[in-house]
């Protein structure tokens, strides 16, 4: 018999069936047994009635003998329950599976954590070291789930809008981009290393360049920082960037999909103000003391959803040596009329960016800018870093060059995608919406990594290991 998902029994009612999954819960009355079964569509009770013939018999005694967590096939009849027994809340309440034949498709060792409670009592090693136990419970089921959800939305959204995604490389190289790369050393060149990208912020760029005007990719980013609540080393980012457009385009874009994302998916959220408000990166250190505001009028409201912009922050700050780095993203373009000062090279401190973040409930989700177009200006940021003319040729060449070969106006943003569907699920962790998130040490229990290399590999990469 074809196999039925959980979620379908109800439409079964008086029929036999065949289901497969989990038990969730057994409990043995003596004469009665109770299985609750699960699968990847939801909950059944499932009950072996008192045995009379030798294959019912052969039956309670399979059901006597089965435990959480073993995988089963379970044949069965879909009775209707009597009307006092009916719970109206609960998925099959109006039906109970009376079990008629079970196969054990696998046993299974009892399990080194609960899977069934929502895990919060449950210490980060345990969970992180048996995680693909840890997502049998129904709250990251959940949470898995829903992100798949939110990634086809957005898909499908920017997909009517004429964006293409497109794959950037992971094996990439080495830029200065704000944190610390990940790198990978070449065996065909030993003493040359791959770095993994920080984000695809140059190859969506170059895309521009190509001519693909709308682009975005759910793309996997990775920074060698070190691990807190909402970051980790590796994480997701919506990455997009589009052509011919200045910053109110991108920005409204956003907003449009933000907004819609959550009317369709999380209707019972409330979003506390549309449109969202724009505070100036000095506004919001004044008023908030935050670069990402927290502007919730009611902090104690699960379901509100507080978006806001923050614009014109300044493009450089000064280093501890005393010169100058971008505050944000090299590659932005200053706000058109503070072109000339960046040109001239005047006024530095004074010089805003195009750069918009946008922040939810107090963590940035967001950020972005226009960007130079034009190779000139690019250089001309470099300079005012500090980079020699070599280094900029070293490290920036491809871009200038490509700039050159016009490149048209363009701007884009990334989100963080983890942060935003962290808040989304009121989870205060991104590891939650994580599949296979690592400690904030930046390890991976269960793989057990960052692991050591077999030597005869780090010979063939030209590498001596110093121990610390
Ligand atoms: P930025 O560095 O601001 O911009 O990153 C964009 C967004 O990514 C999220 N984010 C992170 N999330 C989890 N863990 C981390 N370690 C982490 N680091 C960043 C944040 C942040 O707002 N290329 C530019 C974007 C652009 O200009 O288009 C960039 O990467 O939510």
């Amino acid at each position: 018999m074809e196999r039925t998902y959980i979620k379908d029994l109800e439409s079964k009612k008086g029929q036999p069936v065949v289901i497969k999954g989990w038990i969730d819960i057994r409990r043995d009355q003596g004469k009665l047994i109770f299985l609750d079964i699960r699968d990847m569509t939801g909950y059944v009770q499932g009950v072996v009635l008192p045995a009379k013939t030798d294959v019912a018999k052969a039956v309670m005694e399979t059901a006597s003998k089965v435990r959480p967590e073993w995988v089963v096939a379970i044949e069965g009849k879909v009775n209707p329950r009597p009307e006092k027994n009916i719970q109206k809340d609960k998925q099959n309440g109006s039906i109970e599976l009376e079990i008629t034949g079970i196969t054990v498709l696998n046993e299974a060792a009892t399990p080194p954590i609960d899977v069934r409670s929502d895990g919060r009592e449950i210490g980060e090693e345990p969970r992180l070291t048996y995680r693909y136990l840890d997502l049998r419970r129904p709250r990251l089921q959940t949470n898995m789930r829903s992100r798949h959800t939110l990634n086809l939305f957005i898909r499908n959204w920017l997909t009517k809008e004429s964006f293409t995604e497109i794959e950037t490389p992971i094996l990439t190289k080495a830029t200065p981009e704000g944190a610390r790369d990940f790198l990978v050393p070449s065996r065909i060149e030993p003493g040359r290393f791959y770095a993994l990208p920080q984000s695809p912020q140059q190859y969506k760029q170059l895309l521009m360049v190509s001519g693909f005007e709308k682009y975005f990719q759910l793309a996997r980013c990775m920074r060698d920082e070190d691990t807190r609540g909402d970051r980790q080393p590796e994480f997701t980012q919506l990455d997009l960037e589009m052509s011919f457009v200045a910053r109110e385009d991108v920005m409204a874009l956003n907003e449009r999909l933000l907004i819609d994302l959550v009317k369709t998916l999380y209707p019972h959220k409330k979003i506390q103000q549309i449109p969202f408000p724009r505070f100036t990166y000095k506004e919001a250190m004044e008023k908030y003391q935050s670069d990402k505001p927290d502007i919730r009028t009611d902090k104690n409201d699960p379901d509100l959803l507080a978006f806001c912009w923050v614009i014109d922050f300044p493009f450089f700050e000064k280093t501890d040596k005393g010169g100058w780095t971008f505050t944000h993203n090299p590659f932005s373009a200053p706000k058109p009329e503070h072109m000339d000062w960046l040109m001239k090279g005047e006024k530095i401190g004074d010089i805003l960016t195009t750069q918009y973040d946008v922040a939810l409930n107090g963590f940035e989700i967001g950020g972005g800018s226009i960007r130079n177009h034009r190779p000139e200006a690019l250089s001309k940021v470099l300079e005012i870093m500090g980079h020699s003319p070599e280094k900029i040729r070293t490290n920036f060449g491809h871009m200038l060059d490509a700039l050159g070969y016009g490149a048209p106006p363009h701007g884009g943003i990334a989100w963080g995608l983890d942060r935003l569907m962290a808040i989304l699920r009121n989870e205060p962790n991104i590891r939650e919406v994580i599949a296979f998130a690592k400690t904030g040490e930046g390890r991976d229990l269960m793989m057990q990594s960052p692991a050591e290399a077999e030597p005869e590999r780090l010979i063939e990469l030209g590498i001596t290991v110093k121990k610390k």
